[in-house]
C-alpha cells in the first residue's frame, strides 16, 4: 500500500477505535453503577436490575452495540498494531509526554488482557444468565408461624411460592407423597399451576447468588478475585492512555479542552477500575 493510503486507512481505523472506545467507556460507567448494587443494594434489587438489563428492549439494543463495539475495537486495534509494526513511523497525530508512557507503549498487550478477561467474564456470568438451564432461581427465607420456610420470588410484588410446592420441569412425582406439587416451572423461569397448565408468575433468576458464589467459592474464589483485580489494573492502564487519545483521534484538540479531557480521563482511569476491583474483594471477604 502507498504510504499516503496507509496513513489514511490508519487514521480511519483510529477514528473508529476512538468512537467505539468512548462508547465502551459509557458502557463501563453504566455497568459499574449497576454492579455497585452488589455492595450497596439488596439481593432483590440486584436481581431486579439484572432482569431489567436482560429484558428491556432499549437496553438490549445497547447490549448489542456493546458486543459490536468490543469486537470492532479489538479487530481495529490488532490491525492498527500490525500496520504500525510494518510501516513505522506512524504515531499519533499529536504526541506529548504521555505518549511514551508505559500505558501507551503497551496498549495492544493491555487490550488483549482485557479481551481475554471479557471473554471469560461473559462465559462465567452473561452466558449462565442467558442460556444456562441450571441457572439458580431466587429463593427467599421467610418466617411463617415461627418456622423458616423457603419461597421462590415472583417478579410482581408480593409473589412468593413455597419451594416444596414447586416441581421442576419434567420432575417425576414423588411416589411417597399423596399430594402432587401445586406448581411447575417451565421455560426456566415461568411458574404454572400443575393441574390447570395456567401461567401464574415469572420467577427471578438469582444472578446475585451466582455472582456472590463465584467470588466466595471455597476452592477458587480467591484466585478469581485476584484475577479480577489484575484485569482491572490492565483496564486502568488502558484507560489512562486510551481516554485522552480517543479525543485526539476524533480531533478534539485545543488548549482549552485538552487539559480538562486529560484530567477527566485520568480520574476515570483510576476511579472506574478501582471501584470495579473493590466489588470482588468485598464479595470474597464478606461474612
Ligand atoms: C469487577 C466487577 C464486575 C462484576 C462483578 C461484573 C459482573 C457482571 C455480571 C453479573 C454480568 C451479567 C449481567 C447480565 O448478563 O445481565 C456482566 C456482564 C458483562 N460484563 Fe461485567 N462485571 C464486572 C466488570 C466488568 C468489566 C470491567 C467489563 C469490561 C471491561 C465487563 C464487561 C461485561 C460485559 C461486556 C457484559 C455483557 C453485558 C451485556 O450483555 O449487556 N464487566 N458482568
Amino acid at each position: 500500500m502507498a504510504k499516503s493510503a496507509l496513513l489514511k486507512s490508519s487514521i480511519v481505523k483510529k477514528y473508529w477505535m476512538a468512537l467505539t472506545g468512548l462508547f465502551l467507556c459509557l458502557f463501563l460507567a453504566g455497568h459499574l453503577a449497576g454492579n455497585l448494587q452488589l455492595i450497596f443494594g439488596t439481593n432483590l434489587q440486584f436481581n431486579q436490575y439484572a432482569l431489567f438489563m436482560t429484558t428491556n428492549p432499549a437496553v438490549k439494543l445497547l447490549s448489542y452495540l456493546t458486543y459490536i463495539s468490543i469486537i470492532f475495537h479489538a479487530i481495529d486495534g490488532i490491525m492498527l498494531t500490525v500496520q504500525n509494526k510494518k510501516a513505522r513511523p506512524i504515531g499519533y497525530a499529536k504526541t506529548d509526554g504521555s505518549s511514551s508512557s508505559f500505558a501507551s507503549r503497551n496498549m495492544a498487550v493491555l487490550g488483549t488482557v482485557i479481551l481475554v478477561f471479557i471473554a471469560t467474564h461473559m462465559v462465567n456470568f452473561w452466558a449462565k444468565m442467558h442460556f444456562d438451564k441450571n441457572m439458580p432461581l431466587m429463593v427467599k427465607e421467610i418466617e411463617v408461624q415461627g418456622n423458616k420456610q423457603k419461597f421462590y420470588v415472583g417478579t410482581e410484588t408480593g409473589q412468593y411460592y413455597p419451594v416444596d410446592q414447586v416441581a421442576k420441569e419434567g420432575e417425576k412425582a414423588d411416589p411417597t407423597t399423596m399430594m402432587p406439587k401445586q406448581f411447575v416451572i417451565k421455560n426456566k423461569t415461568e411458574l404454572y399451576y400443575s393441574q390447570a397448565d395456567v401461567k401464574t408468575a415469572d420467577l427471578y433468576k438469582d444472578l446475585h447468588k451466582l455472582t456472590v458464589d463465584f467470588f466466595k467459592d471455597a476452592k477458587y474464589g480467591l484466585y478469581f478475585t485476584i484475577g479480577y483485580v489484575l484485569a482491572m489494573l490492565a483496564l486502568a492502564f488502558h484507560l489512562w492512555h486510551g481516554f485522552q487519545s480517543a479525543f485526539q483521534s476524533i480531533g478534539v484538540n485545543s488548549s482549552k479542552f485538552t487539559p480538562v479531557i486529560k484530567f477527566v480521563g485520568k480520574a476515570f482511569a483510576i476511579l472506574v477500575p478501582l471501584l470495579f476491583a473493590i466489588i470482588p474483594i468485598f464479595l470474597h471477604f464478606k461474612k
